[in-house]
């Protein structure tokens, strides 16, 4: 375990300071030396099982696993000898002397470590005369989970990642020697909260996610850094989009797979399922223009609606879904024209001790510092964000929504709004901690964000609010000082 003392070793020639303690790959990394790994990942209990990671160390007869070497004062480290890249190029070619030939149809391929190293490694042709051991494969091991045991390198992340991060305990490893394999024990399937995590900590396409399977080869997918809606934890999440017609067969799907993005400080290296796999609302049952009754209509003749309701007693319920700019831009706007102000959320839901938390909204706290509080009025008109259930039975009820619903019939105007992942803006999650999620797609149909929502109903009743995003976050950073007293 690393101490917090402060100590001095030298890899590759270079002076490096880290923490006693610290294992030697993640000292090398953090300075900036990468060294080849496949059993090791830093979320994980170490294993040493691979021996990829040997170097050498002055003073000592034979290499040694940097993943298992804790650093100490004074060490002089090699991690890229003649001798070690010999020794990579046998653990590669063991490995494949078993590793089916199949990366053109492996989902992994473009994002494999084995794929890598090849290349940076081996390099050399097959020496291995005999069959290849036949293996289990297109094993179903629960929710979106296929394994394929020949592609499997036995490196064990997916057995600690069950036993030391959900302890849920599933899997094993069976069978000894060329034989082995990683299966479920008696019973067992993989149904726990976390599964899809297998998938991104899987060096290699042994783990496949039914999700994703065979739809887009990984290289023709745009990445874009947001965060996850799904709970006030916030985690931090990279969205994967392809757009490009000739290349996506699936052409009203733009969203292909949501993956982790470490932070330390809110989600480690892991996503829990929900926040994975809940992605299709952004692509699925969307409203893509303004709508009367049931029925479509235009910008201007949603404009000529909403100045048939001034006058009348009016209540905007914002949303726990909306950004910080978002939610004071609409207080702004919601005081100069005199109306009441609440807030609409998802209901509370299941929270676990690893990441899930109970508010299933990104933007709580957010909405907490402007001082929106959930309360319900009974006046003539409501406008209402994101959550329709929440409109109360009132005469006139407009409504500002993502996705369609039933009794769409029965709300005077609703206009289509953008989802998160169509624009940018700040959350700030359960620690108070604000985070920036980016655009990664152009909103479907007429929807636009919030904000540009707001400015539309601002000229409707003739009043001066330009929607600057930029201006609004520092205005809510003002109120996230006096709030925090920082
Ligand atoms: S399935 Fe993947 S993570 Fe699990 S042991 Fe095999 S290669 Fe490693
Ligand atoms: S724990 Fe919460 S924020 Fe994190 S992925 Fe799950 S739902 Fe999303
Ligand atoms: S990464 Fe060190 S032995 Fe596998």
């Amino acid at each position: 375990m690393p101490g917090g003392k402060r100590i001095k070793i030298i890899i590759d020639g270079r002076e490096v300071e880290t923490e006693a303690g610290t294992l030697l790959i993640k000292a090398a990394e953090d300075a900036g030396i990468y060294i080849p790994r496949f059993c090791y990942h830093e979320g994980l209990r170490p294993d040493g099982n691979c021996r990829m990671c040997l170097v050498e160390i002055e003073g000592l007869r034979k290499p040694v696993p940097s993943c298992m070497t804790p650093v100490k004062e004074g060490m002089i480290v090699r991690t890229n000898t003649p001798a070690l890249q010999e020794h990579r190029k046998k653990v590669l070619e063991f490995i494949l002397t078993s590793h089916p030939m199949d990366c053109p149809i492996c989902d992994q391929a473009g994002e494999c470590v084995l794929q890598d190293y090849y290349f940076d490694y081996d390099l050399e042709d097959r020496r291995y005369l005999e069959d290849r051991e036949r293996k289990p494969k297109r094993v179903y091991w629960g929710k979106n989970l296929i394994y394929d045991a020949e592609r499997c390198i036995l490196c064990r992340r997916c057995v600690r990642f069950l036993d030391n991060v959900t302890g849920t305990r599933e899997l094993g490893v069976f069978e000894r020697g060329i034989h082995s394999y990683i299966g479920l024990f008696d019973g067992k399937k993989i149904e726990n909260d976390y599964s899809g995590n297998l998938v991104d900590i899987c060096p290699v396409g042994a783990i496949t996610d039914l999700d994703f399977r065979f739809k887009m080869r990984v290289w023709f997918l745009d990445r874009t850094p947001s965060i996850c809606p799904f709970c006030a934890r916030g985690c931090n999440i990279e969205i994967h989009t392809n757009t490009d017609r000739l290349r996506n067969r699936f052409s009203s799907q733009r969203v292909f797979r949501i993956k982790p993005r470490k932070n330390q400080d809110v989600n480690g290296w892991w996503i829990c399922d929900e926040g994975r796999y809940s992605y299709k609302f952004i692509d699925e049952g969307r409203i893509l223009h303004p709508m009367s009754n049931g029925r479509k209509i235009t910008w201007e003749a949603a404009g000529k609606k909403l100045r048939e309701i001034i006058g009348n007693e009016i209540r905007v319920y914002l949303s726990a879904w909306m950004s910080n700019e978002e939610l004071i831009y609409w207080k702004r706007l919601a005081d100069l024209l005199q109306w009441k102000v609440s807030l609409v959320k998802r209901p509370d839901g299941d929270e676990d001790k690893l990441l899930r938390v109970k508010d299933k909204n990104p933007n709580t706290t957010g909405a907490k510092i402007l001082g929106i509080k959930e309360e319900r009025g009974n006046e003539e008109v409501s406008v209402v964000f994101h959550f329709p259930e929440f409109a109360p039975e009132q005469r006139i009820k407009i409504g500002i929504f993502t996705n369609e619903f039933p009794d769409m019939e029965g709300w005077e105007l609703i206009l289509p709004a953008a989802v998160f992942a169509e624009k940018e803006g700040h959350w700030t999650n359960f620690q108070g901690k604000i985070q920036k999620f980016q655009k990664a797609l152009e909103p479907l149909g007429e929807a636009m964000d919030e904000g540009r929502i707001g400015e539309f109903f601002a000229g409707a009743f003739g009043i001066e609010l330009p929607w600057d995003r930029q201006e609004m976050e520092r205005e809510f950073l003002k109120e996230y000082k006096k709030w925090s007293g920082s």
